[in-house]
C-alpha cells in the first residue's frame, strides 16, 4: 500500500479561508485591517519569489502587506531605522525581514531590533525563549506548520519516536521542541550525526529539513512512517525536498510533497500570526 499524501496546498487554502473570514469580521468591529511589513534586502532569487509570494497571500485573505525591496549596498543601520519607523506605526502588526541577508547585516542584531510583540516570524530572543519554556509567544512559521500537518493525519503524535534532521534555528531546533511540546520522543540529527539510518529507521514521525536532496531513501524509513519533507533544493532544475519522495512514498503512511507540503504551510502560518498580533492590538 502506497502512503497517503498530506496536501500543504490544501490545508493552506482552508486557514486562507477561515482567516479571510475572520478579518472581515475584524474589519467590521474595529474599522481596520491587519498590516504585514517585509523587508527584502538585495538580489537573492529565491528570497524575492518567497516574498512576492507572501505578498499574493496577504492580498488573498485582506491583510495589507507593505513591501521594503532595498538595494544589496543598504546598511544594517538603514534597515535598523526602517524597523525602528515600523515599531511605533500603528497599522503595522507584523514585521518580517526576509532571510537570508547580505553580509554586513546582522541577522542577530536584525531580529533583536523588532518589537517581540510584531515579530511574526518568532525569530525574536522573547519569542524563542517562550517557545523554549512552553509559554505563548510567536510561534516560527515552518514549524508552527510542520506540526499542524502531522496532527491533519490524525495520527496521535504522543509517546511516537520523532526524528528530526537538521538543527537550524528556523525550522530542525524549534520543531524539535514543539514535537516535544506534543509529548513525542524526539532525536535531532545533523551533519555530524553518526548513523543517521539507525536513528531514522527507528522513527515513526520524520521531519527533514537538511537541505540535502535524496537524503531520506526507502531503505532508511519504518513502516507506515510519517514523512514530513522540509528540505528545498534544486535538481536538475527542479524545486526537490530531502527525500525520495516517489520510493518513500511506498513505505510511508503519511508524506508531503515538495513543492505543496510544508512550502505553503509557511506562508498560511505567517499569515495567522499577523493576525493574531493584530487581535492582541485590537481586540
Ligand atoms: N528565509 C527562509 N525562510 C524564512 C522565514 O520563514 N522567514 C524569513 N524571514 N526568512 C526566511
Amino acid at each position: 500500500m502506497s502512503g497517503k499524501i498530506i496536501d500543504g496546498k490544501e490545508i493552506a487554502n482552508s486557514i486562507h479561508e477561515s482567516l479571510k473570514n475572520e478579518i472581515e469580521e475584524l474589519k467590521s468591529k474595529t474599522d481596520k485591517v491587519p498590516g504585514l511589513a517585509v523587508i527584502l534586502v538585495g538580489d537573492d532569487k529565491a528570497s524575492h519569489k518567497y516574498v512576492s509570494m507572501k505578498e499574493k497571500a496577504c492580498k488573498k485573505v485582506g491583510i495589507n502587506s507593505v513591501v521594503y525591496r532595498l538595494d544589496a549596498n543598504t546598511t544594517e543601520e538603514e534597515v535598523l531605522e526602517l524597523i525602528d519607523k515600523l515599531n511605533k506605526d500603528e497599522d503595522i502588526n507584523g514585521i518580517l525581514v526576509q532571510l537570508p541577508l547580505p553580509n554586513g547585516i546582522g541577522e542577530k542584531k536584525i531580529n533583536a531590533n523588532i518589537l517581540p510583540s510584531k515579530d511574526v516570524d518568532g525569530f525574536h530572543a522573547v519569542n524563542t525563549g517562550k517557545l523554549f519554556l512552553g509559554e505563548e509567544g510567536f510561534l516560527p512559521c515552518t514549524p508552527k506548520g510542520i506540526i499542524k500537518l502531522i496532527k491533519s493525519t490524525d495520527i496521535e503524535i504522543e509517546g511516537k519516536n520523532a526524528v528530526v534532521i537538521g538543527r537550524s534555528n528556523i525550522v530542525g531546533k524549534p520543531t524539535a521542541l514543539l514535537l516535544l511540546r506534543e509529548n513525542a520522543t524526539v532525536t535531532i540529527c545533523h551533519s555530524r550525526t553518526r548513523n543517521l539510518e539507525e536513528h531514522i529507521r527507528n522513527a515513526d514521525i520524520i521531519v527533514s529539513a537538511a537541505g540535502v536532496a535524496d537524503l531520506v531513501t526507502e531503505t532508511m524509513v519504518k513502516d507506515k512512517a510519517i514523512v514530513i519533507d522540509a528540505g528545498i533544493n534544486f535538481k536538475d532544475g527542479k524545486l526537490v525536498g530531502d527525500v525520495d519522495y516517489i520510493n518513500v512514498k511506498k513505505k510511508a503512511s503519511w508524506i508531503t510533497p515538495v513543492p505543496g507540503g510544508v512550502g505553503p504551510m509557511t506562508i498560511a502560518m505567517l499569515l495567522e500570526n499577523t493576525v493574531e498580533a493584530f487581535k492582541k492590538k485590537w481586540s
